[in-house]
This record gives structure tokens, C-alpha cells and sequence, in this order.
């Protein structure tokens, strides 16, 4: 049986970061499921499909792959056969994962890959319904979360070290209207699950965050 753990949280909360440093300490697979999201957001904007059409929406799905590779532990997306890994880290691209992940079809899409790979590897996934909706039975779950201004100063640095000009202000309106969107969809939406452990990291490093990580899962294991 594998081991899985679930990490939920609100967009910039750190859980990328954060579980694939304690996936690594673990040798557990790191599984990004908002990549998988993004990169139909990619192909939905390539295509110029209207956001608010679920039947276009719905209809392009029948054209696109989404599948996942490891290369030296790293998740790489391939859409279509093209590796879309660095091409989906855009604001518009998870603004319109965001938007597009409200739908049914686009959840179902995704659904049975995530499970997948959860049922034949010890992973830690991260996204907004992986405790409540995809793993609900998963060994361990975390909601991880901070501030909306915290989450914004940790974007804005991110940008700032790429040289990237950025407004705080903006990057957390845009934090804010994401986050209300993931919350409040009718299908699989962001929340805690009952027996997920609320981690707030607002004042907290990311090397305490793996460690407080690391000593819940070995509790577990
Ligand atoms: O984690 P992220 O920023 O890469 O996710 C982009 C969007 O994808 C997020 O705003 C909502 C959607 N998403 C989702 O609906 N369910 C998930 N499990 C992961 C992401």
C-alpha cells in the first residue's frame, strides 16, 4: 500500500515549495496537481476559448492530454505530447486554471490521473481538494496557509529575484479574487478537510514548516 499525503491550501501558501523539499527528505513522488490544471489552461488559451463557454470548454477536452514524467525527480507536464513545465507558471495561465477548474468536465479529466498515481507511489499532492475530494482516505493531511498580505510579500519577492517589476497591492487583489474563486466553486472546493492539520506559516520559515511536516508524517508512518 502506498503512503499518500495531502496538502491543501490557498494560491502561494508555499505548498509547492515546501512539499517538494519534505517529498525529497521522504524519497516520496512530488505531485503538483495545479500544474495539471495549468496546463489545460494553456491549451484553452492557445485554442482562444471563452472562459465563461463550459460546452467549448467541454469540447476541447476531447483533443488534449495531459500526462506526467519525472526527470531527476522533477514533475514535468506534457500536454500533447509537448512539455509544457515551464511555459504554465505564468499569473494569466493560473488566473485561467483558476477560472477553467470550476467546471465539471475539466475535473473529471484529472481526477482519475491524480488518483492514479497516489494509488502506485508514495506521493505528497498538493492542491485545493486533494484531502477533501481526490485522496479522502490519505495518510496524512495538511492545510497549509498564511496571510493573503504574507502570501503577497512572498510573491512579490519571488518576482523581485527574477527582476521582475511587481505592486504588492495588485498581487494580492489578485491573490484574493483567486482564492474567493477556489473557494466558493460548487464542485470540489478549497477547504479544510475535518481531519486535515491547519498549518498556519504566516511567522514561520520554510525549513520549521518541513521539519513540523517531517515530525507529523513519521508520527503517521
Ligand atoms: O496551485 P496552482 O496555483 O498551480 O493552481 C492553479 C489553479 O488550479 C488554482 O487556482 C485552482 C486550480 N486547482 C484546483 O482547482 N484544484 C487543484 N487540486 C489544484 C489546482
Amino acid at each position: 500500500m502506498s503512503f499518500n499525503i495531502a496538502i491543501d491550501g490557498p494560491a502561494g501558501a508555499g505548498k509547492s515549495t515546501i512539499a517538494k523539499m519534505a517529498a525529497k527528505k521522504l524519497g516520496f513522488i512530488y505531485v503538483d496537481t495545479g500544474a495539471m490544471y495549468r496546463a489545460l489552461a494553456l491549451y484553452f488559451m492557445r485554442c482562444g476559448i471563452d472562459v465563461s463557454s463550459e460546452t467549448g470548454i467541454a469540447g476541447a477536452l476531447k483533443n488534449v492530454s495531459v500526462t506526467i514524467a519525472y526527470e531527476d525527480g522533477r514533475q514535468q507536464v506534457i500536454l500533447n505530447e509537448e512539455n509544457v513545465t515551464d511555459l504554465i507558471r505564468t499569473e494569466a495561465v493560473g488566473n485561467m486554471a483558476s477560472a477553467t477548474s470550476i467546471y465539471p468536465a475539466v475535473r473529471t479529466k484529472l481526477l482519475s490521473l491524480q488518483r492514479e498515481m497516489a494509488a502506485n507511489h508514495d506521493v505528497i499532492m498538493d492542491g485545493r481538494d486533494i484531502g477533501t475530494n481526490i485522496l479522502p482516505d490519505a495518510d496524512v493531511k495538511i492545510y497549509l496557509t498564511a496571510t493573503s498580505r504574507e502570501r503577497a510579500k512572498r510573491r512579490a519577492l519571488e518576482l523581485k529575484q527574477k527582476g521582475i517589476a511587481c505592486d504588492i497591492d495588485a498581487i494580492e487583489k489578485d491573490i484574493n479574487e483567486r482564492d474567493e474563486r477556489d473557494k466558493n466553486r460548487e464542485i470540489a472546493p478549497l477547504k479544510q478537510a475535518e481531519d486535515a492539520i491547519y498549518l498556519d506559516t504566516s511567522d514561520m520559515g520554510i525549513e520549521a514548516v518541513v521539519e513540523k511536516i517531517m515530525a507529523i508524517v513519521k508520527e503517521k508512518q
